[in-house]
């Protein structure tokens, strides 16, 4: 089939937009025989950056790229939309509380969430990558009744990556040995990075890690007091570093998200609608171990949970309840 997906980028103006429309473009996210028209949404600040860009990606020759469109109205944008990436939001400025933060974001996402219900294909999914995204996309698939809940996702493929790679640097094994790690909660620093269920070249990564760290004690220590906090607070770490957010990592896992749902995956992270699994509450928007059959993200059930995970899910659990609370509070959902 040679029809092409459409793709609607929000926030195409910026830093993430400007790294993920080049890997799509070039086949990187729907695959090598897949053409992809390109939607970029911009705020009217944000037009000139996002025809800008526009240019490049004509100037990219891109075989698989058949169309590209820059608009700052959100009908347009999303009109026939397979694939909405819904990056741009509002950021966090100086004493500004998170009750507004919410607010000034469910003013962003609300309206788009209705203007995909109205103008996106029937087999739309969406992804949230604006922060703060649970709760984003709970606004969003809100405000979009009569599209299914569980195609609306928030990105946490960027905390699972950023644990696969310190545990992979921990044992000196490249990432990609590793597998069944999870993201559980919320994308924020309450997130619970879980290594109980991963395995490392088939061994189990806490075994791994105790051989590695002088014992269970050790390994448990490294996971409590170094992994978890690190992988938690690694946007921090980026900022402090490079001196500007996370953007090619970022995009990165964007990419890897919907390559991963579409083309299938036994086991990874992503922020999907809770039906109740593991105690969650029903229709937040909480990161999961996810697969993945080609058709959308389902939880992976069954997995057994100890005490010392179950404190750390229920407590990122308890924000996203504390961030819907608000935002039901201001009569945004
Ligand atoms: P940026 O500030 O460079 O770009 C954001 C763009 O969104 C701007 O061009 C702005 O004009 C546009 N925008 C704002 N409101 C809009 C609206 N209503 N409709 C369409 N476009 C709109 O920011 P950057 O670095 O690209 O980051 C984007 C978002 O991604 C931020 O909220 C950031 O916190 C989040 N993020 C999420 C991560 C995750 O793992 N979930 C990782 C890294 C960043």
């Amino acid at each position: 089939d040679a029809t092409p997906t459409t793709v609607t980028i929000t926030g195409a103006g910026g830093q993430i937009g400007y790294a993920l429309l080049f890997r799509i473009a070039a086949g990187d996210m729907l695959g090598p025989d897949r053409p992809v028209r390109l939607r970029l949404l911009e705020i009217p600040q944000g037009m000139r950056a996002a025809e800008g860009a526009a240019l490049e990606l004509m100037d990219g020759a891109f075989p698989l790229l058949s169309d590209v469109e820059v608009t700052d109205d959100a009908r347009t944008g999303f009109d026939g939309c397979n694939v909405a990436l819904l990056v741009g939001a509002r950021p966090r400025t100086a004493g500004m509380e998170r009750a507004d933060l919410l607010e000034a974001n469910a003013g962003i996402f609300g309206p788009q969430g209705a203007a995909i219900a109205h103008a996106a294909a029937p087999d739309v999914r969406v992804l949230v990558v604006g922060n703060p995204a649970n709760t984003n996309a709970l606004i969003a698939s809100a405000s979009a009744p009569d599209v299914p809940a569980e195609r609306f996702a928030a990105l946490t493929r960027l905390d699972h990556n950023r644990a696969l790679a310190q545990v992979a640097g921990a044992l000196e094994r490249p990432a990609a040995s590793i597998a069944r790690m999870t993201i559980w909660g919320n994308h924020s620093a309450t997130q619970f990075p879980d290594v109980d269920h991963a395995v490392v070249d088939g061994m189990p990564a806490r075994a791994a890690l105790a051989a590695r760290l002088g014992g269970k004690q050790a390994a448990l220590t490294w996971l409590d007091e170094t992994f978890i906090p690190r992988v938690a607070k690694r946007g921090a770490e980026i900022i402090e570093v490079r001196g500007s957010s996370s953007v090619g990592s970022a995009a990165a896992a964007a990419i890897d998200h919907v390559r991963d749902e579409t083309a299938g995956v036994a086991w990874t992270s992503a922020a999907v609608v809770s039906h109740g699994e593991y105690g969650v509450p029903e229709g937040l928007i909480c990161s999961f171990p996810v697969s993945s059959d080609g058709t959308g993200y389902r939880v992976i059930e069954g997995l057994e949970v100890d005490a010392r995970a179950r404190a750390r899910i229920d407590a990122s659990v308890a924000e996203l309840v504390a961030e819907r609370d608000a935002v039901a509070a201001r009569g945004l959902l």
